[in-house]
């Protein structure tokens, strides 16, 4: 059983562990013959048009986003440290490191549920992680996150 803070939710529950993604957490390369890629920074977060504009709360210190700007079926994707937040249904985020198992690139976009590497095109699910269009071979690593008011942070 889970004790809740004050104004604290856990909207999602992962099956990876308790694993926390700290920055800078790399994957091991497929062992392609090509050069590694090397990871870019994502240039903004993803964003859908429609998103709610309701009024918001503060955000948190070290928050990863605001939940009120995740799209359902869409994500937002934080550089520092490397998690993309996604929202499979409306109100349940999930959340995975942004780097590619391939060859660690920085994941890029996330819409109609599907998280994409821009480096090779593989996509990976929204929901879980897993892989749907290889070259990767194996899925993004699951990230524990809470939901504090709006903002979403690391547990
Ligand atoms: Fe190759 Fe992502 S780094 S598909």
């Amino acid at each position: 059983m889970t004790t809740e803070q004050p104004g604290v939710q856990r909207r999602t529950v992962l099956a990876a562990g308790g694993l926390v993604i700290v920055g800078g957490a790399l994957a091991a390369c497929s062992g392609s013959s090509s050069p590694a890629a090397t990871p870019e920074p994502a240039s903004a977060p993803v964003s859908a048009p429609g998103v709610q504009s309701a009024a918001v709360e503060a955000p948190v210190a070290g928050a990863l986003a605001a939940a009120s700007e995740i799209p359902v079926g869409g994500g937002v994707i934080s550089p520092e440290p490397p998690i993309v937040i996604t929202q499979p249904a409306a109100g349940t985020f999930k959340a995975f490191t942004a780097i590619c198992p391939h060859q660690g690139c920085l994941v890029a976009e996330v819409s109609e549920n599907q998280i994409v590497c821009p480096c090779h095109g593989s996509i990976f699910s929204a929901e879980d992680g897993s892989v749907i269009q290889g070259p990767a071979q194996q899925g993004l690593t699951v990230a524990d996150i809470v939901l504090q008011g709006d903002s979403i942070v690391l547990a």
